[in-house]
């Protein structure tokens, strides 16, 4: 089965920063000495998290996506936005979901990359198109992104481009009210089998870098809640990784639990054993499984299999559980 296909539907949870990042295309609604006195995130009920902005609407991760969209989905209330964090060829950190850019950008379209296409094996499946780490920063923003799905909003298509995860991070920063980012760190096997960093340093060393700003911060401490972060990963070895570089909360996402990770090779169903989440429990404060592993929908209903159990089992190791809905929620056959 295509990994990417089923890493596609998930949702993310996201941080706000302290870096300043390079300085958005729009200005921001308010400035970084408001922040001070900004409406504090909110505690009362569950998280609320824009996974990829308002991608219903604008096209998903981009400073439309992120601003109109996560400025939106921030007027709507969300109190985290979520990005996927990839790389370009030139070591950049950008937001983007696939490591390809077909079905979201506008690079068919661009003569002089016709020659950039190419085969890679992602995770035991060959795929074929144009990858993000062979291209840099610069020619990345020459692309225009449009939406991936036909049935969604198709007007904004063409207008926006890509944003870098600092970008991403100032979108936050710069909202009124504080919200906060929830990154993954994406397909970081692949990424850094393809792209290099000068100082001999990997993806996930990039990550942090952008973040460091953010220090080390408690789920829940004062700081925290200030500058709210989640870091997410699919790959267990990145985030007990990075478990040695900061404090900040990071959640284990959950994929098909009949597949397995990109870096251990482990199924998911062995990760969601006791035992598993007895050791990874020290490095993370939660899993992120998306809707259909705890509760499968099967022509349109509840099928009669259900794994709820695993959201009490994760309650009982003190795991808290962030459930991803699958990005395709329009389609209706996938509403539960
Ligand atoms: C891109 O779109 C094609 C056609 O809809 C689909 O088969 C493929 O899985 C998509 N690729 C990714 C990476 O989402
Ligand atoms: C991917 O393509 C290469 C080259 O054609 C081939 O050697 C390899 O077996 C393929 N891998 C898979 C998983 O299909
Ligand atoms: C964390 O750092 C310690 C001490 O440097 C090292 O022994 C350990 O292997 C590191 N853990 C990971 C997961 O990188």
């Amino acid at each position: 089965m295509n990994w990417i296909g089923i890493i596609v539907p998930f949702i993310a949870v996201s941080v706000i920063g302290g870096c300043v990042g390079r300085p958005l295309v729009h200005p921001a609604p308010s400035t970084i000495a408001d922040r001070h006195i900004r409406k504090p995130l909110q505690t009362i009920r569950p998280y609320n998290i824009a996974h990829r902005g308002s991608n219903g609407e604008l096209p998903e991760e981009t400073i439309a996506a992120y601003k109109a969209s996560f400025f939106r989905a921030i007027e709507e209330g969300a109190d985290f936005i979520e990005s996927d964090i990839l790389s370009s060829k030139d070591g950049v950190l950008i937001c983007l979901h696939d490591l390809i850019l077909d079905n979201t950008t506008d690079v068919a379209n661009h003569k002089q990359f016709a020659n950039r296409k190419r085969s890679y094996e992602v995770q035991g499946v060959n795929i074929t198109g144009w990858f993000v780490v062979d291209f840099t920063l610069e020619e990345l923003k020459l692309l225009r992104v449009k939406q991936r799905f036909g049935f969604r909003d198709q007007q904004y298509n063409g207008k926006f481009s890509l944003i870098t995860f600092d970008e991403f991070i100032s979108v936050a920063l710069h909202a009124k009210r504080v919200v906060g980012i929830y990154p993954e760190i994406k397909n970081p096997v692949f990424i850094n089998q393809h792209v290099k960093w000068s100082d001999g340093k990997k993806f996930e060393d990039k990550f942090m870098e952008t973040l460091e700003n953010m220090d080390i911060k408690d789920l829940m401490s004062t700081e925290w809640l200030k500058q709210p972060i989640f870091i997410q990963s699919f790959a267990p070895t990145s985030l007990t990784y990075i478990a040695n570089l900061t404090n900040l909360p990071k959640i284990l996402l959950i994929a098909d639990l009949t597949t397995r990770t990109e870096d251990t090779n482990q199924w998911f169903f062995e990760i969601t054993s006791d035992s598993y989440f007895s050791f990874i429990k020290k490095y993370v404060v939660g899993i992120g499984p998306s809707k259909e592993t705890i509760l499968p929908s099967l022509d349109n209903h509840l099928s009669k299999t259900s794994n709820a159990g695993l959201v009490a089992k994760a309650h009982a190791h003190g795991l808290q559980v962030t459930i991803g809905f699958p990005d395709v929620s329009f389609a209706s056959s996938l509403l539960p």
